[in-house]
């Protein structure tokens, strides 16, 4: 069966763990090229080793997403690396949770930077190689805080919200020019990240616990479900789908409470 990826060359950030480095597996396994992007220099080059590419199809670097003069270094990197990019994973984010009159200017600051002018920075370096070969596909991986609200995450969901502004507002500029800017929005994972919520509560078991109860389905996403509706996204099969936000979230959005 021919390999759904084949051709693609795809720049990925946050590809050091959680759903970066799954996406990272799935693409390879759907014959990509790839270029690996993470501010965690130890933990990508473990990632890196760990990953199967027989072909060598794997470039990586160690950089922070919010540094615009770094990105576009890194993207030239990649273009030597694995040739033009054809297709941007914006897949770095981090949590920054606090209340409106509680978070610091640095704490909003440190929120946009990473979490929406981080994929604005990668997709500036990616876009002109799209534009001038005609086309390509970015994806950015934004989350059910992009359209709903959890109190006490604050300004995080704004961030999210703000992506999905940036994934529409590239979709319909570039439309015309063969390129699709598209967000997925997971709700709960299984990463790092996620444990890290857990554990900053008083019972970390009984704050799990609690998450999946929340669920229609009474469990939350693994890594690797986000990463095969990624490896779909960023496919050439959905060519008609443009600044769409594709929902990975088990039908927790639309609850509106349990039974
Ligand atoms: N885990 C969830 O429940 C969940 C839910 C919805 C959306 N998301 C989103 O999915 C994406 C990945 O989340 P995850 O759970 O895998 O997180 P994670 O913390 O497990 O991994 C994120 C990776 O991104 C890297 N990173 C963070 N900031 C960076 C920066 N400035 N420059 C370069 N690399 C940076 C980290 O070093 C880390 O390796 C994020 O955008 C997150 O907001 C996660």
């Amino acid at each position: 069966m021919a390999e759904r990826l084949a051709g693609k060359r795809i720049f990925l950030t946050g590809a050091a763990q959680g759903i970066g480095l799954a996406i990272a597996e799935a693409c390879l396994a759907e014959g990509a090229k790839l270029f690996l992007v993470d501010r965690d220099g130890a933990l990508l080059d473990k990632a890196v080793a760990g990953l199967a590419a027989p072909h060598g199809h794997i470039g990586h670097v160690a950089t922070d997403i919010s540094n615009g003069a770094a990105i576009a270094a890194a993207v030239r990197q990649a273009g030597d690396a694995i040739g033009p990019i054809n297709a941007l994973i914006n897949n770095a984010g981090m949590n920054v949770f606090s209340t409106p009159l509680e978070a610091s200017e640095e704490e909003w600051n440190r929120n946009f930077d990473v979490n929406v002018k981080g994929a604005w920075n990668c997709s500036k370096a990616v876009l002109p190689d799209m534009l001038a070969s005609g086309g390509g596909a970015i994806l950015n991986i934004a989350s059910t805080h992009g359209f709903t609200i959890i109190p006490h995450t604050f300004p995080y969901p704004v961030a999210k919200h703000a992506l999905l502004g940036l994934t529409k507002s590239l979709a319909l500029e570039y439309a015309g020019q063969g390129v699709r800017v598209n967000a997925l929005a997971p709700g709960y994972v299984e990463t790092q990240k996620a444990l890290d919520y857990w554990n900053s509560f008083p019972d970390p078991v009984a704050a799990r616990a609690s998450t999946m109860a929340l669920h229609p389905g009474g469990r939350i996403a693994s890594a690797r479900e986000i990463a095969l509706a990624s490896v779909f996204m960023i496919s050439d099969e959905c060519p008609f789908m443009n600044a769409a936000t594709l929902v990975v979230d088990g039908g927790l959005s639309q609850l509106q409470h349990p039974a």
